[in-house]
């Protein structure tokens, strides 16, 4: 008999008892809302924001609603307007074109490699076309972000890292988020500490920090931010930012600051886990690993491989067959947007030019969710079913395309 995978690949770890008592006492003084203190009493939220500006080595910090606001609230304090165009990845998720469409301007998507990082000659040839680019490090992948700050900085391009996937990753022992003048992190619940929603924006621009947080909504209590420039920047921009609330509020803040000091234990953890999957479906047949690069440490939330080349229908075969082993895979080439996972031609208010590079990836991508729920022995046990499944409709069909 096949052996059967009965785990849940959406279930978190419960947060720890440091995180549960430190929202208990938030919710037992009641000043949830940011700058709702007690004199002489410093927020959960502005503590937040100052220990992980320390953490990833950044001057300024703001916590803000969501991963997505902290994109979208990044756009606007580099000043990209209606009808500005933004360079992005062809490989990311909804959240990122939409954060570029809820400013009203215009993605500009840069093809993706089999490496699943951004394909910096297509972003060279088409880095004059913008000022901006936001750079997505989907599913974790870093690109050589030497070579991508280089091309950039010599087109005048700023860069905003959309870091949902990498906080706790590294480039040649630069934090995620700390080559482009802004790093965006995700602190929802699928994402590498849970908050349930919220986000985090980091700047070394002062202008640009105190821009994002009247954006965020302080009205004229910026002083109370200890992340935060001093209050003549602020004057220089306090009449001409508009306040489009999505703080922070400190119950989230107070559960978030113990998981920050556990991070780097959990990133650890799922490194341990991802190795293993990893190992297990080494030399598949007929499936390609992603080649990770010695400059990058990353955070092996999720895994993907590529079953590049084969009919689609043979991919979905295997999709199926491998969930009816209790293993839940996601695929990038469905034609239709499902649940999480959509692909750039489905974003239609954006215009869509064709990138065949892309598509031929994109059909191939295989994806799915590494929780630290799962134990080493559920991901040895996770890869053997995939590579049993991969293994027996490849070798019945011997050669792939349809
Ligand atoms: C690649 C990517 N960027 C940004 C976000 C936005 O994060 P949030 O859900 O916190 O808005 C997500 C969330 O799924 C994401 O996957």
């Amino acid at each position: 008999m096949n052996e059967k995978f009965s785990g849940s690949f959406t279930q978190q770890e419960p947060l720890s008892d440091a995180a549960i008592a430190a929202a208990l006492e938030v919710m037992q003084h009641g000043r949830l809302h940011r700058y709702n203190v007690v004199e002489g009493e410093l927020g959960q939220a502005a503590l937040l924001e100052q220990e992980f500006a320390a953490q990833v080595g950044a001057k300024y910090c703001l916590s803000v609603a969501s991963g997505g606001y902290a994109l979208a609230t990044s756009l606007r304090a580099v000043g990209v307007e209606h009808g500005d165009l933004v360079l992005t990845n062809a490989f990311t998720l909804a959240p990122v074109p939409g954060a570029i469409a809820s400013v009203g301007a215009v993605p500009v998507f840069v093809d993706v490699t089999e490496n699943l990082v951004i394909d910096l000659d297509d972003l060279a040839s088409k880095v004059g076309q913008a000022k901006v680019l936001m750079l997505s490090h989907m599913r974790g992948h870093l690109c050589d972000m030497d070579r991508l700050m280089q091309i950039c900085n010599d087109a005048g391009v700023t860069v905003i890292e959309d870091c949902a996937h990498t906080m706790g990753a590294t480039w040649n022992g630069v934090a995620s988020g700390r080559h482009g003048e802004i790093g965006c992190y995700s602190c929802q619940t699928y994402k590498h500490v849970n908050s349930g929603e919220g986000g985090l924006l980091v700047t070394d621009d002062e202008e640009v920090a105190a821009r994002a947080i009247m954006l965020s909504g302080s009205y004229m209590l910026f002083e109370r931010h200890l992340a935060a420039p001093d209050r003549t920047v602020f004057d220089r921009i306090k009449y001409d930012t508009p306040n489009i609330s999505g703080r922070m509020d400190n119950l989230r803040a107070a559960i978030l600051r113990p998981q920050l000091r556990d991070l780097d234990a959990q990133v650890a953890r799922w490194n341990e886990r991802y190795r293993c999957i990893e190992d297990g479906l080494r030399e598949t047949p007929g499936l390609q690993l992603t080649e990770r690069p010695a400059a990058e440490t990353y955070v092996g939330s999720s895994i993907q491989f590529l079953l590049l080349d084969w009919a689609s229908e043979k991919v979905q075969e295997v999709i199926r067959r491998c969930a009816d082993r209790g293993v839940e895979l996601k695929w990038f080439g469905a034609p239709e947007p499902a649940a999480f996972t959509s692909r750039y031609d489905n974003w239609r208010y954006a215009p869509v030019h064709s990138l065949p590079q892309s598509d031929r990836i994109l059909a191939g991508i295989v994806d799915m969710r590494v929780p630290l729920t799962f134990s080493l022995d559920d991901c040895a046990q996770i890869a053997r079913i995939i590579r049993a499944e991969v293994g027996a409709v490849f070798q019945r069909d011997g050669s792939l395309p349809s």
